[in-house]
């Protein structure tokens, strides 16, 4: 589980500080896939990367699997799995090589991680291309092995972030599979996409985020009971209007 409190976050930039997360709050539990929801620039990257402790939050409390970020982070590296857009492979590695390369860095055993490789290659479909090289490999057969580094360790938390920009359908539903089967298994699922339509899909819980608010959180039910709307994508134009994102 991920518990977020009144999280805030600041920047420095040039003009001075720059306020990208305001007062941030949301839950996600085991068995649920939770989407932030945004355009560019809203602070989803920025929430998730807090949340995998690579940054640190200004105020409030994040807590994961019961652990605090900022003082237990370590362990909390440990529990989370993080796969990022701009994580491009190539190289004449294979993906056997790669994911031994990872699981060395996570200090897995080595009996373990020989184990853990092979469960890997048969749960994600990978057996066919473990030992060829990366750079031959397809769209899809690369988003699997992204995945498969990602999750290595075998994480409870599994977070992605926009998961599916820049990919083809094939691989787009490599990643779909994954994270309904990993929220099935019981693990917390959190991912950030800027397409209303996916998070529509893929999500039981939906928080959508703009200029660092997050306005809206709930089930899709919840959310257009709420707005008394029949569909999500009225509600989001509409609240975008409303703070004058669009005219
Ligand atoms: N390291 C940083 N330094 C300064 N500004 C940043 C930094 N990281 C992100 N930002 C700014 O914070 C805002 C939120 O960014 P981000 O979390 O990446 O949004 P999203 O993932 O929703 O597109 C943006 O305005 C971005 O320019
Ligand atoms: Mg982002």
């Amino acid at each position: 589980m991920v518990e977020l409190i009144n999280v805030n976050k600041s920047f420095k930039t040039r003009k001075g500080m720059k306020h990208v997360l305001k007062d941030i709050s949301f839950t996600a539990e085991p068995g649920e896939i939770y989407g932030l929801l945004g355009p560019n620039g809203a602070g989803k990257t920025t929430t998730l990367r807090i949340i995998a402790t690579l940054l640190k939050a200004d105020s409030g409390e994040v807590w994961v699997d019961g652990l605090n970020a900022g003082v237990e982070d370590r362990k909390i590296r440990d529990k989370v799995g993080l796969l990022t857009g701009d994580m491009k492979l190539s190289g004449n590695l294979s993906p056997r090589e790669m994911l031994k390369f990872f699981a060395d860095l996570n200090h897995i055993p080595k009996e373990m991680s020989k184990r853990r490789i092979e469960e890997l290659s048969e749960y994600l479909d990978m057996n066919e291309f473990l030992d060829r090289s990366i750079a031959k490999l397809s769209a899809g057969m690369k988003q699997k092995t992204s995945i498969a580094v990602s999750i290595v360790h075998d994480p409870e938390i599994i977070i992605f972030d926009e998961p599916t920009s820049s990919l083809d359908v094939l691989a787009v539903k490599v990643v779909v599979d994954f994270l309904h089967d990993a929220s099935k298994r019981g693990k917390t699922v959190l991912l950030s996409t800027h397409v209303l339509s996916e998070a529509e899909k893929l999500c039981t819980k939906i928080g959508i985020i703009l200029e660092g608010e997050l306005i809206m959180n709930g089930t899709k039910d919840e959310i257009l009971t709420t707005y008394e709307s029949s569909s999500l994508e009225d509600v989001f134009f509409a609240l975008a209007k409303e703070r004058g994102l669009i005219i």
